[in-house]
């Protein structure tokens, strides 16, 4: 995978190698969810939240919603909503429709750029854009005009993770020689993180109603599960041997004592409404 200097907020990354296919998403996630010792589930938590906002929306639109947990859990919650799936990649939004058909469920399938949604999204009364705005270099551009597709007084839940989310792995990797400027470069969460999402919001012209932190902590417990996580991650510059887990693995091995890393990372969910 090639790497531009800020590669989450690269169109041609986007569109291509991080999503083009379910792939790459499926095994972070899956990595991610294995390592976390702390932290409540983001789905239940989103949902948790969707319900106390609003308990009968008609129209639900899940953006950015990838693989679609978050969509399927929203179907499932709100048995008579029209369910609208928003995504670029048609691959992931595939998924989407796989997973809710497996729950006798279906949802209105929109491919398209959330910079980009007047006349493909409206009259939405809950949205919810979980993970994915800090893949644009502008997130309140994205927000204004996610904002104009919900109806007056309609809501929104937003989540972020903090800009120095699993630092602690750019310092390993750094320690172990196979990737020295890690902990230099940007993370993930650069453009929208939890020291920015306030601002972001209001600046959309959103009226932010409700905020919630948590703390995650995640547990890499051994070089091959590092190695999982790490191939996935367009932020590190290794060699192209290393970018098979198996290989990557090996080499940290030989090169880290202790190849077990504790990454930690705050969780922010914003609800706001439009004005
Ligand atoms: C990390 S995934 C998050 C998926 C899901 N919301 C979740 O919480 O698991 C980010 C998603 O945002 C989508 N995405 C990124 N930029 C986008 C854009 N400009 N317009 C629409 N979707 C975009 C990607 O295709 C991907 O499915």
């Amino acid at each position: 995978m090639s790497t531009p200097s800020a590669p989450f907020t690269d169109p041609a990354l986007i569109r291509g190698p991080l999503y083009a296919t379910a792939d790459r998403l499926a095994q972070r996630t899956s990595a991610l969810h294995r390592a976390k010792t702390t932290g409540a589930d983001a789905t239940a938590t989103i949902t948790t939240l969707a319900a106390a906002t609003n308990p009968f929306p008609d129209r639900v639109a899940d953006i950015g919603c990838g693989r679609g947990t978050t969509t399927v859990a929203l179907a499932r919650q709100y048995p008579s909503a029209t369910i609208v799936a928003v995504d670029q990649s048609s691959a992931l939004l595939a998924v989407v429709a796989d997973r809710l058909r497996a729950q006798n469920r279906e949802a209105l399938l929109v491919t398209a750029d959330f910079h980009r949604l007047h006349g493909l999204l409206a009259d939405v009364d809950l949205a919810v854009a979980a993970f994915c705005l800090y893949h644009s270099a502008q997130p309140e551009q994205a927000l204004a005009v996610i904002a104009r597709c919900l109806t007056p007084g309609g809501s929104i839940i937003v989540t972020t993770k903090s800009a120095n989310s699993y630092h602690e792995i750019d310092t390993a990797l750094a320690t172990s020689g196979l990737d020295p400027g890690a902990p230099q470069r940007p993370s993930l969460y650069q453009s929208f993180h939890t020291a920015n999402a306030e601002t972001v919001l209001t600046t959309a012209g959103l009226l932010l109603n409700r905020r919630t932190d948590q703390q995650h902590i995640f547990r890499f417990a051994d070089a091959d599960h590092l190695a999982e996580y790490v191939v996935t991650c367009p932020k590190y510059q290794l060699s192209p041997a290393l970018t098979d887990p198996k290989a990557l693995a090996a080499a940290l091995r030989d090169r880290l004592p202790d190849c077990a890393v504790t990454a930690t990372s705050t969780v922010t969910y914003l609800v706001a409404t439009r004005r």
